[in-house]
Formats: C-alpha cells, sequence, structure tokens
C-alpha cells in the first residue's frame, strides 16, 4: 500500500469548514505552497475558465484576493457586488439567480448577509460554489488564511493556545475558526468583549461533535479570572488530556503564563447588532489590543492575528511588531485561494502522505423534513426569507431527544421545539391522535421517521391532534 492519498475536490463546494477534512486543508495548504513559490508559472492552470464573484456585502480583500488569484490562474471573472443591480432586487429568489450564474460560469464565490445562503447556491447552481461569508453563520476561506498562516509560522495547530478577542457573537469568521481549531486539536481561549459571547448553538456543536471539554467562567480557578485577560471560557481538546484545566490542581493561570500560542482580535460587527445591542454601546466596553496588553512575558512570541478590517481594538502601532500577522494573513489569501480554486475546478490534485487523517469523525443526525409548520427561529435564517419561503422547505436535524433539540440545516441555529406527536397513531382513530409535550418520555420513544414534531399547540390542534393528559396537567398548572 502505498504511503500517499490522492486528494480531489473536483466539482465540491465549501460552505461551512466542515466541508472538508483535516486531510484535504493539508492538501490545500502544500497547493497554496506551490502556488506561492511559483506565482508566475500558474497562468495555464484555470485558462477558459469562469468565476463568478457575487458580493451582496461590502468586501476588500475577500472579493479582490478571489478575483486576483483566478486571474493569476488564468482564467476570467465575471462579478456583481450590489444586490441592488441584481434581480434579487426584484424579488427573485436566490435558488433561481444560482441556476442562472451556473449556467454562465464554471465556479461561483458568493457573499450574501443571510445565514444559509451559500448553501441554497451550492444547492442550485450545479457548478462549485465556495462560501465568502454568509451573515454571522461562516466564513470559510478566511479560516483557511487563518489556519494556513498559524501553520506556516508554527508548523503545527495541535496542542496550541490560541485566544479569540472581541465579537465572538457575530463573527462568522470566529465560528468557522472554532470548529477548525477544534479539528486540528488546538485548546481554545474565549476571551469576548461583554455582551458578544459565542452564541450557545457554537458551543453546543463544539462539544458534542468536536469532543473535549469547555470549561466556563464559573469553574476556573480564582487566578485565572483576574489575569492575562478576560478569559470567559477554555475548551480544551480531547487530544490533549494533560492540558489547562483537565491536569487535577493546575493553575490554569500558570499555564496560561507559559506563552498564548496566538491572539485572534475581531472588530465589533455592528452591522449584525440587533437595535437593543445597538442601543447599549457594546463598543464602549469593547477591549482594545495594544503594547501594554502584550507586554506580559505570555505574549512573548504570540501571533497577532485579525482578519481585518479593524477599526479601534487593534493598535496601529502594533503594525511595525514582529508578532503582528494580520498584513501575512491577507497576503496568503491569493496562493490559498488559488489551491482553493484549482483543487475545486479539478484543475489540480494533490497527494498526501496517508498518516494525515481525519481527526474527527462526522456525526450522523436523523434530518426532520415534515411539513409541520416548524420554521427557523433565526431572523436572519435564508430559510425563513419572504422570497425563499416559496420554494426552501426547512430541515433540520435532530441533534439531541433529551431535551429535544433540532439544528437548522442552512444557518445551524439549534432551538428546543415544545409538542412532538407520532404519525403512527393507532390505526388512525383520531381520539387516539395525541400530540404531547417535547420533554415527555414519548420524544424518545416515538421513532425518528415517525416524529412529529410542532413549535405551537394551536399547529399541533390545526393538524388534528388533541392534547394528550401530560400537555393538559401542564397547561392546567400554569
Ligand atoms: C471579515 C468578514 O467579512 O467577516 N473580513 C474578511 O473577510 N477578511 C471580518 C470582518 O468583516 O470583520
Amino acid at each position: 500500500m502505498s504511503n500517499e492519498i490522492r486528494v480531489s475536490l473536483t466539482n465540491k463546494s465549501l460552505v461551512t469548514i466542515d466541508d472538508l477534512s483535516n486531510g484535504e486543508i493539508e492538501a490545500l495548504f502544500s497547493l497554496a505552497d506551490v502556488m506561492s513559490d511559483s506565482m508566475n508559472e500558474q497562468i495555464d492552470v484555470c485558462r477558459g475558465k469562469i468565476m463568478a464573484s457575487l458580493f451582496f456585502e461590502p468586501s476588500t480583500r475577500t472579493r479582490l484576493s478571489f478575483e486576483t488569484a483566478m486571474h493569476r490562474l488564468g482564467g476570467n471573472v465575471i462579478s456583481a457586488v450590489d444586490i441592488g443591480a441584481t434581480s434579487l432586487a426584484k424579488g427573485e429568489g436566490i435558488a433561481d439567480m444560482a441556476r442562472v450564474v451556473g449556467s454562465y460560469a464554471d465556479i461561483i464565490v458568493i457573499r450574501h448577509p443571510w445565514e444559509g445562503a451559500a448553501k441554497v447556491v451550492a444547492d442550485y447552481a450545479g457548478v462549485p460554489v465556495i462560501n465568502a461569508g454568509d451573515g454571522g453563520h461562516q466564513h470559510p476561506t478566511q479560516t483557511l488564511c487563518d489556519l494556513y498562516t498559524i501553520k506556516k509560522e508554527r508548523q503545527t495547530i495541535k496542542g496550541l493556545k490560541i485566544a479569540l478577542w472581541g465579537d465572538l457573537k457575530y463573527g462568522r469568521t470566529i465560528h468557522s475558526l472554532i470548529f477548525a481549531l477544534a479539528k486540528f486539536g488546538a485548546n481554545i481561549l474565549f476571551c469576548p468583549s461583554s455582551g458578544l459571547e459565542v452564541p450557545e448553538h457554537v458551543i453546543k456543536k463544539l462539544t458534542t461533535e468536536y469532543g473535549g471539554e469547555l470549561e466556563r467562567y464559573e469553574t476556573l480557578d480564582q487566578t485565572a479570572k483576574g489575569g492575562l485577560f478576560p478569559l470567559d471560557a477554555i475548551y480544551i481538546t480531547p487530544s490533549q488530556p494533560h492540558q489547562l484545566a483537565m491536569m487535577p490542581n493546575i493553575s490554569i493561570q500558570a499555564e496560561l503564563k507559559s506563552g498564548i500560542d496566538a491572539l485572534y482580535v475581531t472588530r465589533p460587527q455592528r452591522e449584525r447588532f440587533t437595535t437593543t445591542e445597538q442601543g447599549q454601546e457594546l463598543e464602549k466596553s469593547y477591549p482594545v489590543v495594544d503594547k501594554k496588553l502584550l507586554k506580559s512575558k505570555a505574549f512573548r512570541k504570540t501571533l497577532v492575528m485579525h482578519p481585518l478590517p479593524r477599526v479601534d481594538e487593534l493598535a496601529y502601532e502594533m503594525d511595525a511588531d514582529p508578532r503582528s500577522m494580520y498584513f501575512k494573513q491577507a497576503a496568503r489569501g491569493v496562493p490559498l485561494r488559488m489551491a482553493l480554486i484549482a483543487l475545486l475546478l479539478g484543475a489540480k490534485e494533490v497527494s498526501i502522505p496517508r498518516e494525515i487523517d481525519s481527526f474527527i469523525q462526522k456525526k450522523e443526525y436523523a434530518v426532520y423534513k415534515r411539513d409541520s409548520g416548524i420554521r427557523c427561529s433565526n431572523p436572519r435564517c435564508v430559510s425563513i426569507q419572504e422570497t425563499e419561503t416559496k420554494y426552501i422547505k426547512p430541515e433540520f436535524k435532530i441533534v439531541n431527544r433529551k431535551p429535544l433539540t433540532l439544528r437548522c440545516v442552512y444557518c445551524e441555529h439549534g432551538f428546543e421545539p415544545k409538542y412532538i406527536a407520532s404519525s403512527d397513531w393507532h390505526e388512525g382513530r383520531l381520539d387516539s391522535k395525541k400530540y404531547h409535550s417535547a420533554d415527555s418520555h414519548w420524544t424518545r420513544k416515538i421513532k425518528p421517521e415517525n416524529l412529529i414534531i410542532f413549535d405551537s399547540e394551536d399547529k399541533a390542534q390545526a393538524m388534528g391532534f388533541k392534547p394528550s393528559s401530560y400537555v393538559r396537567a401542564q397547561s392546567l398548572e400554569k
């Protein structure tokens, strides 16, 4: 058996970072090295191919590096950068746009404010689609630039201590990066600005699908709380059981003092704040990274990273500091995106050592597709927008039975619906067609394929179901 495996990504799409295995990411990095070392020799790699660049939210680096990458590969670019100048403004659904653009171009890069929009484009375009940011959901190619930079500077990602700083709630680069770091076995320190903590659905996916443990603020030792920086939680990967908090009697603070490998700073994503959050002036308490903060020994070799653009959270005085990586991260976007485009178009394949295999096995869940009126609870999800509900059928992964938890397949937000029933009621007699509370034992008893889920009693009753005695007792209690 050969010690190498051939990695091909031909005709695949990149919607979330989960779409790539560790081996595929390593393959991409090795091709990016080749692209970077021989930039001027790549001009025939994608000759004759067309990339559609659709950017319906502001962008400098991502769009221009994708377009530069395609030009450097000898391909051509068509673009639309203003939603108001496309037929989406006339009420066209994303799926129709995707079908049409997919018939013009060989590959599509899309940035869109709705969470899950890139998945819809990938579902309908018929050509490879790259998510260049879908609202606050994910931004997988930024994550690839971030990982590539860490790998280049530190040779490995496994076991590193990486602090994520600032807006961990709405930063899509943060969400993709969290899963990627977990995939590669890094320890993550969460340092959110107040009110901008990592969303619960991200934490749940991290702990249930990527293993490891989350030590929250309340359980951290006293010194960690008052320590180097505002620490909210630490995620410790299973590959490093001796690390950080999992070792009994170890001071987290002492561990942290031994050095933070990277500090990943983000700006407040103000454009995604709710009206209430805008009123709270969250930026006023937003922590700033400057030379003073980084003067302690723990930051002596820290890579200071930022996806850019920066606003006020990262001092300009850091630019000349050798620890600063953000302009390198941006520059590496070109060879990295050249490698990605070439792989997805099937213009390149890469061999990698066999031992670089996937660190995490993908978890399979039953999918709930039944039309029982359940809608995603995230107001920014593509699946509930008026133009899209005409053709998108809501779909959810059943990620937990107790409490019953659904995860939208588009935006990945999770929620806990309140009522359930079985499609397998006794011989169809209406008097036994009952609905139950989702927290009753029925939720685990009913087979996934028979499960009917409701978000309100009204919906259950509208479909001819009557409350079971448990539901009745509960409503009498209220
Ligand atoms: C990021 C984005 O668009 O999410 N920018 C980028 O692509 N480099 C980060 C940000 O806008 O803050």
